[in-house]
């Protein structure tokens, strides 16, 4: 007899977005003549095709690989230089905050990352957990048997969840219980807000005082669209000893199929043994790389490389801004229905208010059945979500018009 990982049967429902996908697939079912009506909303996957130079690059990789002179095997399991200077220079050194090549570690993206990286450290950590929150901080957790079991709002015991919501500008307070591991996503996924450099400072500054270890997500940090506002946490004074960033070329360059993102697990933050001993994280993630992986294909390398030529910025630019515009549509469209919004500012979702009466799935059905827009309820992404329900902007803008346009009909005007 082979035993299960019984972690998975603490898991409350199946994944959010899978569990979306089956009722808008039901609906279709049942209600085949609005087949072609359904506006997608709901999970935050990119429309437009890859930018040119990204193509183009992946191309001649190709070509690359067709010849025996130029043909390449396995590559380095942690990237390629190339895309690691590439990363440096433009992420970093133009910022002014220095990591060194060997502290990015390329991968298929920042989801994997963020699943992944509980290799490396113990079972026995206190974990922070925003909430509402991308579901994948959770459910990655659970599965690793880093919680106790489910509770009927969809919470798990062992977590110490923190609220995020309208009254603290979707920022979390610090705990008052101590905690060590912690996770946090600027821009916010799925409330699309902001944190500034003091709110960031603060948690930087506590995870430095109590030996904890901040997992920080900045999948959207390509939205911020004011750059007093911070695009990495490395941009706080002492946050290399205490963070670990994961990037994904996801949402700005379209990779959300092609799979590309990278984490930066600086040299100098530490966890510790049982016996107290100090150990470098960048060791054991190292470490994890060279047995668990031989990295992102070559190809898809070249192409990541591409985001950042003079040309493949400026065609990255072209998308992130086609995106923004849709959420800025988004935002008015839904006020001018008379709901209260939030995010859509430095990031592609939005993050609303669901009209009084309604809960966050009452508000996904309403919006599938009377308007075939599929959105995302608040109540997926936790407790404090409930209340709320996600627009994403990934979109045609054709299709995001039309979703406004619908929005201002009489299922949600005043
Ligand atoms: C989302 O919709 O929250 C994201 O697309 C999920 C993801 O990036 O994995």
């Amino acid at each position: 007899m082979v035993f299960v990982n019984e972690n998975y049967l603490k898991l409350k429902g199946g994944y959010l977005f899978p569990e979306i996908g089956r009722r808008v697939e039901a609906f279709k079912q049942a209600n085949p003549q609005l087949v072609d009506r359904i506006i997608p909303c709901g999970i935050g996957d990119v429309t437009e095709p890859l930018p040119p130079a990204v193509i183009k690059a992946m191309h001649d990789a190709v070509d690359e690989l067709a010849k025996r002179d130029t043909f390449r095997g396995y590559g380095p399991g942690s990237g390629y230089d190339f895309l690691k200077k590439a990363i440096v220079e433009n992420d970093f050194s133009a910022r002014n905050i220095v990591i060194e090549l060997d502290e990015i570690f390329i991968s298929d993206g920042s989801k994997c990352d963020c699943g992944a990286i509980l290799d490396i450290f113990g079972k026995d950590n206190r974990l922070a957990i925003t909430n509402p929150v991308y579901p994948v901080y959770v459910d990655t957790n659970v599965m690793a048997g880093n919680t106790g079991l489910g509770n009927d709002d969809g919470s798990y015991e062992g977590i110490e969840y923190l609220p995020c919501t309208a009254e603290n500008d979707f920022v979390p307070a610090i705990p008052t219980k101590p905690v060590e591991l912690i996770y946090l996503c600027y821009p916010n996924n799925p409330t699309g807000t902001m944190i500034n450099h003091d709110q960031l400072r603060a948690w930087v500054d506590y995870a430095l005082a109590n030996d904890a270890i901040i997992l920080y997500d900045v999948a959207y940090e390509a939205y911020v669209s004011d750059e007093t506002l911070p695009r990495s946490i490395y941009e706080i004074e002492g946050a290399k000893k205490c963070a670990i960033e994961f990037h994904s070329f996801s949402k700005n360059a379209g990779f959300t199929g092609v799979r590309c993102g990278y984490t930066v697990c600086p040299k100098d933050v530490h966890a510790v043994t049982k016996g107290g001993e100090r150990i470098k994280l960048h060791s054991l993630w190292t470490r994890r790389w060279n047995t668990k992986s031989n990295g992102v294909s070559y190809p898809v390398q070249r192409g990541a490389e591409a985001i950042y030529s003079t040309e493949g910025k400026k065609q990255v630019r072209i998308l992130v801004d086609y995106y923004m515009a849709n959420a800025a549509l988004l935002r008015k469209g839904c006020e001018e229905s008379g709901m209260k919004v939030y995010g859509g500012i430095h990031s592609p979702y939005v993050w609303v208010v669901c009209p009084s009466g309604t809960d966050s799935w009452g508000v996904f059905d309403k919006l599938l059945t009377q308007l075939q827009i599929v959105t995302t309820p608040g109540a997926g992404f936790g407790s404090c979500g409930e209340g709320y329900f996600r627009i994403s902007a990934f979109n045609s803008l054709e299709n995001i018009k039309e979703a406004v346009n619908r929005l201002s009909g009489p299922v949600f005007s005043k």
